[in-house]
């Protein structure tokens, strides 16, 4: 089973996590990534790597939602396997409460 990415990377989309990612299973939206869960591996290094723990495994309490949203995503939008430039104002958004109302269907660029 795959993990997720969660909430915590809306807006703040820092990208440790394709530099990690040993199977390039990252997808990549205009203020968010997504796991391809059939690419995914679990092998779970890329929730050390996030900074503002935004990955979480599949056992996670609550995840389903996330589960769901990372499959319909990745599978939308493209493939990014070389980390990109994140947010100017990334940092403002670490912790805020209620990001999910934020998140953009908006493919990113990929790379
Ligand atoms: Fe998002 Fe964390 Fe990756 S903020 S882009 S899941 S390193």
């Amino acid at each position: 089973m795959p993990h997720a990415v969660t909430e915590n990377c809306i807006r703040c989309k820092h990208m440790e996590c394709v530099t990690v990612c040993p199977v390039d299973c990252f997808h990549e939206g205009e203020n968010f990534l997504a796991i391809d869960p059939g690419a995914c591996i679990d092998c779970g290094v890329c929730v050390a790597a996030c900074p503002v723990e935004a990955i979480a495994s599949d056992l996670t309490p609550g995840i389903e939602e996330w589960l769901e949203i990372n499959a319909r995503l990745s599978a939308a939008w493209p493939k990014i396997t070389h980390p990109g430039i994140p947010p100017a104002d990334g940092d403002r958004w670490r912790n805020v409460p209620g990001k999910r109302r934020f998140l953009s269907d908006r493919p990113g660029r990929g790379s």
